[in-house]
Parts: C-alpha cells; structure tokens; sequence
C-alpha cells in the first residue's frame, strides 16, 4: 500500500461499491473519517453523491461514480475512474447486496434467482478483476460483505445463500493464489439493523417485498457498529469476520452436527416467517 503508518488508512485509496445505503455507506464514512481517499459506487444518483458529501464533510476526499456491479463495463469504469482521480486503487470494500425472501419451490420462475445471483456474485468478481492488478501492485486488501448464509443455508433464501457461498468460494481461492501480496478479508454478517437490505429482497415473483415486510430488526447490530468491526479487521488484515462473533459458531455447528443445525436454522426461520407478512 502508499504512503502512510502501518495500519493507517490515511491516503489510501478505496472502492466500495453499495455505498448509497447500509452497511457499504457505513464502511465509507468511517474509511472517511480516517483520511482514506474514496470512490463510492452504487445505481441511484442523489443517495450515492450525498454519501460521497458526508465523507467530504469528514475531511476526506470523495467522489461518486454511479455504478452497475452487474454489469462488467461499468465496473471496469469504475476502477479507471479511481486510477484517475487518485493514481490507484489500494482497496476495496464490495458491500453491493440484493436479499431474498421466498421459497424456491413458490417463485414465479427460474429467473428470480438472476438477480440475486448477478448483484451477489459478479457484482463482486468484476470490480476484483479490474482492479486486481492494483491490490496487487500496492499489497491492499479485497473486502468483500458477504453472510453467514455464505456458510450455511437457510430457508427463504436459497438464491442469495447460493450467491453468497459462490463469493465465498471465490475469495477462499483467489486468497490462496495470490498470497502475501492480497489481504482477502470476507466478511460473514448476521441481520443487520439500519439497512435496506429486507425492505429490497426480493419475493416470490421477483419483486422487492418493501419497507412493510422488512420487520423491525428486533436487537440486531447497527450498521455503524458493524462497520467499525469491519475497518478493525481490515486494519488487521484478518481473513474472515463473523458478525456478531458468536455466529462463528453455527458454521462450526454446521460440520459437526449437520442435522441438528438444520433443525435448529429451521425452527428459527419458520419463527421469523410466521411474524412476516405473506407476499404470495
Ligand atoms: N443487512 C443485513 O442484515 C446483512 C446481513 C448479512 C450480509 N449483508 C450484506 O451486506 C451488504 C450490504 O447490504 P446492506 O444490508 O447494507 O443493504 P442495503 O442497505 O440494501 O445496501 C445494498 C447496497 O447495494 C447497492 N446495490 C444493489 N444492487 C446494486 C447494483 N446492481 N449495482 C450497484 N450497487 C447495487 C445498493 O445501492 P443502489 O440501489 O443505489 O444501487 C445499496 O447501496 C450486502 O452484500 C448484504 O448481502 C447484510
């Protein structure tokens, strides 16, 4: 990485794209608050330049660059964007997500899991290509917002836990090819609170549920809490982050006693479903 103290990320340059809500703008505006330089990606114009505002605001320097993740031009733009504004790319956060709440067996076809599959998995594995040359020329970091459901599946979820274990996959491989020179730090989140993620996934026919089904988000980490956690561990260099720590456990769980865990991911699903308003 340039120029800075070991373990400062003053100067440093970052990507993170799905930074207009959540966690991704959460991530931005603490990367903001130490002086790191950002390039925030993400669709929807207003939200994304008011969060590039807020990073400024902070004292650092921020420019949005609307971004598709799903589509390969426009991350190959976006990485040249951050070569020239700032010389390069020294990290970045790819926090990008689109959930899913409906049984596979009650979609409306095959095709609603397309989405899930192109946000969640080639939303990552694009802006990596563009910019690996970058990470690895400037030993930086690939930091990708992935979940529990990376691990484990989950009923409901079928097409984003398929999607997350992909990414999962993906950076568990490209960490063992590129060795010392990339940190790969994956980042397997529980619920979230002060997220968009509920209120966005997608139902049975392929449509947002919206704010209605998102529930209240009971005593689930806050955004903001969660993203000190992930700059900690970025700092570190750390491989794997679970959120909240103790959920390490259920991946262990999972190879241990496989059917009891699925009992018990069951029996805990049906339980928030029941108080989930039906969308089919
Ligand atoms: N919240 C949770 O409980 C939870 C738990 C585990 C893991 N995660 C993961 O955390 C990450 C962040 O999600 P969040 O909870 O913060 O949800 P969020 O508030 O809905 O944020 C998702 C972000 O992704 C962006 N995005 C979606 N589709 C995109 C596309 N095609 N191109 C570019 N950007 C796109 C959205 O911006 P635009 O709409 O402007 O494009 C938004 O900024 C996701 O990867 C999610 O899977 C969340």
């Amino acid at each position: 990485m340039s120029d800075a103290s070991p373990g400062s990320f003053r100067g440093r340059v970052f990507v993170v794209t799905g930074a207009s809500s959540g966690l991704g703008y959460e991530i931005a505006q603490a990367l903001a608050a130490e002086g790191a330089h950002l390039v925030l990606a993400g669709r929807a114009r207003e939200p994304l330049a008011a969060a590039a505002l807020a990073c400024r605001e902070r004292g650092a320097s921020a420019i949005a660059v609307p971004t598709d993740v799903t589509l390969d031009a426009d991350c190959s733009a976006l990485i040249e964007c951050a070569r020239a504004e700032f010389g390069g790319v020294d990290g970045l956060v790819a926090a990008a997500g689109l959930g899913m709440w409906a049984r596979f067996g009650e979609l409306s076809g095959p095709e609603v899991m397309e989405p899930l599959m192109a946000v969640n998995y080639w939303g990552v594995v694009q802006p990596a290509f563009h910019a690996l040359p970058d990470l690895r020329a400037r030993n930086g970091m690939l930091v990708v917002i992935s979940s529990v459901q990376g691990r484990i599946g989950v009923p409901w979820h079928s097409g984003y836990a398929a999607a997350k274990h992909a990414v999962q996959g993906f950076c568990d491989s490209l960490r063992l090819e590129e060795g010392e020179r990339l940190a790969v730090l994956t980042v397997l989140a529980h619920w979230i609170r002060g997220t968009e993620l509920r209120a966005r996934a997608l139902g049975s026919d392929g449509r947002p549920r919206g704010s209605a089904a998102a529930g209240h988000g009971g005593d689930a980490m806050l955004a903001e809490e969660a993203a000190a956690r992930v700059v900690a561990a970025m700092r570190q260099r750390r491989r794997e982050l679970w959120i909240p720590r103790h959920f390490r456990l259920v991946g262990i769980l999972s190879s241990l006693v496989p059917a009891l865990t699925d009992r018990l991911i069951r029996r805990r699903v049906e339980r928030e479903h029941a108080r989930q308003p039906r969308d089919d």
